[in-house]
Formats: structure tokens, sequence, C-alpha cells
């Protein structure tokens, strides 16, 4: 029987309830497709940091590398200072992992969980590749004169051929792979002609960031030839938030930098029905990914058992996905899509008409 070490992080506030959730429906998919999971607990957080100073030693970065995958609850502690935490685990495992692609998927499952009128589930369903490892999050800049008058804050944005290249070329692939290669209900007659079959759509902003972005067009313009089936379309960032809220339907896959896709898969959280469904994996194709709901941690509700688990069970049905057990993963997401359609009243904390635990159960029970 195939059998996966997967590190888990439950991490801060509501965190380890939803994982609780996660791992229970990600056993059931185990046993229903018969492999194995072993779970290797880490108390990584806030409360950790409290108790000690320490956010995350080196040794647990050798450490958690010898994993293919870390299931990642939530960070974020009411009484610990902003940034700590994201920076010290989150941000610290994407870079030095080499979780070079943030993949979020988005996918409306019930008409009314969106907050757009008239736009159901076959208007919703694309998919952001943010780059993860560059742009403004490197860190490069500093303050010069700090706290006088004249001091000067500089954050710049780093953008490199190879991070650009292979965060292109992992988009590319998304593309092509998608819905295996039935056309995409998106795309014209003409394209349709053309032999196209998906549209992968590079937001940027290159008529003010024409340095960087003069750098993705590039590498974007460039490696098109080599992927025939996969109509390319430019949108600017700004616009992209319009259209997400006026078209979403135009969109398939979408391939944008690392604070740009920050931002615009917040909002896409919000029309798939909110923070509660919404999941996204931290990609090393070669190594060590990291898959995580994009909910955070919730402190209000900690201890509750109110907040909603399924963006967690989603995340572990990536991760299922990644590891190669690509069936659990599709029926993971079709017993959630089952779940809201038929018990879920509400996808917001404290409204779903079930606890956490129940909505755990129930999932596991539709698989
Ligand atoms: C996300 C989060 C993180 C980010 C924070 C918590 C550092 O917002 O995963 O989108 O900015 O990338
Ligand atoms: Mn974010």
């Amino acid at each position: 029987m195939k059998s996966y070490d997967i590190a888990v992080i439950g991490g801060d506030g509501t965190g380890p309830e939803v994982t609780r959730e996660a791992l229970k429906v990600s056993e059931a998919a185990a046993k229903k497709f018969g492999f194995k999971l072993n779970w290797h607990h880490f108390d990584f957080g806030g409360d950790r940091y409290l108790r000690t100073g320490e956010v995350l030693p080196d040794s647990a970065v050798s450490e958690l590398r010898k994993f293919r995958a870390i299931y990642l609850g939530a960070v974020g502690h009411p009484q610990v200072k902003p940034g700590i935490l994201e920076k010290g685990i989150l941000l610290r495992l994407r870079f030095e992992l080499e979780q070079y692609i943030n993949l979020r998927p988005v996918k409306l499952y019930r008409a009314q969980d969106c907050p757009i009128k008239d736009k159901g589930p076959e208007h919703v369903d694309f998919i952001v590749v943010r780059e993860n490892n560059e742009g403004l999050y490197a860190g490069a800049g500093g303050n010069l004169f700090k706290g006088t008058p004249n001091e000067v804050a500089v954050q710049e944005s780093i953008n490199t051929r190879r991070g650009v290249d292979r965060c292109l070329k992992y988009a590319f692939d998304v593309a092509k792979k998608r819905r295996n290669g039935a056309a995409w209900k998106g795309l014209k007659s003409e394209d349709v002609a053309a032999g196209k079959t998906s549209q992968l759509t590079l937001c940027g902003k290159t008529n003010v960031l024409t340095y960087a972005f003069d750098l993705w067009w590039r590498g974007f313009q460039e490696m098109a030839p080599a992927h025939k089936s996969v109509k390319t379309d430019y949108a600017h960032v700004d616009a992209i938030c319009m259209w997400f809220v006026k078209n979403p339907e135009w969109f398939d896959v979408i391939v944008t930098d690392n604070m740009f896709g920050d931002i615009i898969t917040d909002l896409a959280a919000m029309i798939q029905g909110g923070l509660g469904v919404a999941a996204g994996g931290n990609i090393n194709p070669e190594g060590t990914s990291m898959f995580e709901p994009m909910g955070g941690s919730a402190p209000k509700y900690t201890g509750q058992n109110v907040i909603n688990p399924l963006a967690a069970i989603n995340a572990a049905g990536m991760m299922l996905d990644f590891l190669g057990e690509a069936e659990a993963g599709v029926a993971i997401e079709t017993s959630v899509v089952q779940i809201i359609n038929t018990k879920i009243q509400s996808l917001a904390a404290g409204r779903m008409g079930h606890s956490t635990t129940e909505v755990g159960d129930l999932v596991a029970a539709a698989l």
C-alpha cells in the first residue's frame, strides 16, 4: 500500500480546529482509495513563540524539507506583533523551500454564496498562478534616516528571468492540462478553430511598471509559441479587479507576480463564496509543497467549533492531488460540493447550520 509522510502545522487560533477536519477527511479518502497517511505534527505558531521566543528553529526547516508535503492550518496570533509569524513561518518556508508557485483555484460551488448578482458556478471557475518567491515580497530595500523627518523607505520588486520563466512555464502547463484538453467554454469559435483549448491571462501593469512587467511580458510572448493550445491574453491588475466583479467568466488561468497575486486572490476568494472555501498550495514541483486554507487564524472564533472547515478540507484535497492521489482529490471536492448543496446554510462561520466537527463528519461520510 502506498504511504505518505506529511508534516502538519495546525498553527494558531482556529487553525488546529480546521486542520483536524482536513485530516479526518483525508483519512476517509485514504481508506476509500487504499493508501496510508502518516501525520507528523509540529507546534510552530504564536503560542510556542510566546512560550519560548522561538518562531521556527533552523533545524525545523531542514526537518520539514524531508517531507514532500506540509499541511498548514493558519498562522497569526492576537498577542504577537503582525509580521513576526507571517514572515517567520509562512514566508520563510515559502522562500527556503523554494515554493515558487502559489496556486489558487477559484471555483464557486453554489450561486447563493456569490455576492455578485446573476453569477453562478458556470461563471466563476478559474485558477490563479501567483509567483511566490520574488517581487515585493523578496525583502529588498530599507529605511534611511529612520525616525527622522528625512526618512526614506524603499521597497523594491525583484523579478528575475529565472523566477519569472519558471512561474510562466508552470502556468502554461496548468492551462494546458486543465479540462483534459476539452475546449474551455469562454473561447471564441475562431480560437477553437485555431486549436486553442484554454486561456492564460498575464496580469500585470505594463503601462506603469515598465521594467518589471516588461520582463514578464517578454517571457510570456517568448513562451507562448511552444504552447499552441493555450490562448494568451493580458490584463492590467486594476482592470482585472473590475472584470472579476463584472465578468468573472472571462477567466480560465491567470498568471501574475507575488503582490498582485496576493491582492487579486483575496478578491477572487470573495466571489467564490469567501474564505470558508478558498484553499491554496505553495508549490515546489520538485520539492516540498505546503497546502493551506486561505482564511487565516480567525482568533475570535477559537475553540467555539463554529469555523467553516471546508477551505481546510479543500486544501487537503489539493495536497492529495499533489502527492499523486488525483482521484482522492477529485472525490474530496465532489463531496464538498455535495455537502454545500445539500446541508450547509451559509459558508460563514457560525451560520453553517452545523458545527465545524459536524461539517467534517458530513464530508467524510459523503466520501
Ligand atoms: C496569503 C497571505 C500571506 C501573503 C500573508 C499572511 C503573509 O495573505 O497567503 O495570501 O501575503 O502572502
Ligand atoms: Mn493574501
